[in-house]
């Protein structure tokens, strides 16, 4: 049986949907921290058991019969996130997996200047001691994240002042639910890390407010403000000053490079061209 954590987020959900294609639903499981949120899947045949990884004792009864476990990453950072993902990742393997995947990030490196690559390197170190062979899917940055950044004023044209960044391959996430479906339907597809998991263009934030403003008929423009002028600005807001870093580290990377690569593996195994920047706007703009 192959099972998916996460399966009530954004990813986990479109992967288990684009896995119904492609394997009986009698073969999938689903590990949720709330199976309530999950019922529409046990009403679709798949199995749906409450799993929380900083319950570690409890994985045994979500992973139970597991052929391959992916292990969506969670929502946090540091080291509470590398225990989550460890405590996982022992589970799958207790469970008697022979395969573990986890959903990893394209720029996964111990000194990345973004938070999240440093856990992600973290938690693969974990998947090549853990004794069992395992995939890191190296996905590239959502997409979503670039709309995010100018979303206060896609809707309505405007200015907005962010910290210098560089090229990022943006992809949507639709896009990387079908690969990870396609690598768990086609077990051993890829050892180890995958290349970028990446669309087929990098854009820098102005290069997206561009396309906005082309797409949306109204002007989108990106300001500069100074790392410092950025962190005060969410400080001031209310955001907790490790947050107002760990957004900082994402600019940091992005201008040192790390989220530039444009892979072709990704279109390889969609067998098509991935979802373009263009597109994820004209989905998002009103
Ligand atoms: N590639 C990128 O650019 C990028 C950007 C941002 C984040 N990410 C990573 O990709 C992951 C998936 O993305 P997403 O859009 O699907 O995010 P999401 O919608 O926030 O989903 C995160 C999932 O993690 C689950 N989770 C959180 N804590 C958990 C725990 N202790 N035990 C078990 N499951 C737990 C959540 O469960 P509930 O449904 O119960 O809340 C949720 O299903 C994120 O969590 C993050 O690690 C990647």
């Amino acid at each position: 049986m192959i099972i998916v954590t996460g399966a009530t987020g954004l990813l986990g959900r479109r992967i288990v949907e684009r896995l119904l294609t492609r394997v009986p639903a009698s073969h999938l499981g689903v590990s949720v921290r709330d199976p309530k949120k999950a019922r529409d899947l046990a009403d679709q045949g798949v199995r749906v058991r409450q799993g929380d990884f900083t319950d570690p004792g409890g994985l045994a009864h979500a992973f139970e019969g597991a052929t391959q476990v992916l292990v969506v990453s969670v929502d946090a950072m540091g080291e509470p996130a590398v225990r989550q993902h460890r405590a996982a990742i022992d589970g799958a393997v207790a469970a008697g997996a022979r395969r573990v995947l986890y959903t990893s990030h394209m720029g996964a490196g111990a000194s990345s200047r973004f938070q999240a690559c440093r856990d992600h390197a973290a938690t693969e170190d974990a998947l090549r001691a853990c004794g069992v062979p395992f995939t890191s899917l190296r996905n590239g940055f959502y997409a979503s994240s670039a709309v995010r950044f100018l979303d206060p004023v896609l809707a309505t044209g405007g200015e907005i002042a962010l910290p210098a960044d560089g090229p990022v391959s943006w992809t949507a996430h639709d896009d990387l639910a079908e690969a990870a479906a396609a690598i768990l339907a086609d077990e051993g597809r890829f050892e180890g890390p995958t290349p970028p998991l990446t669309a087929t263009e990098a854009l820098t934030l102005g290069d997206v407010a561009e396309l906005a403003t082309r797409v949306a008929g109204r002007a989108v423009t990106r300001t500069a403000a100074s790392d410092e002028e950025f962190r005060a600005g969410l400080v001031g807001h209310g955001v907790p000053a490790e947050t107002a870093a760990q957004l900082l580290g994402v600019f940091a990377a992005s201008r040192a490079g790390e989220f530039a690569a444009v892979d072709p593996a990704l279109t390889a195994l969609l067998g098509r061209p991935p979802v373009s920047m263009e597109t994820v706007l004209r989905e998002h703009l009103p």
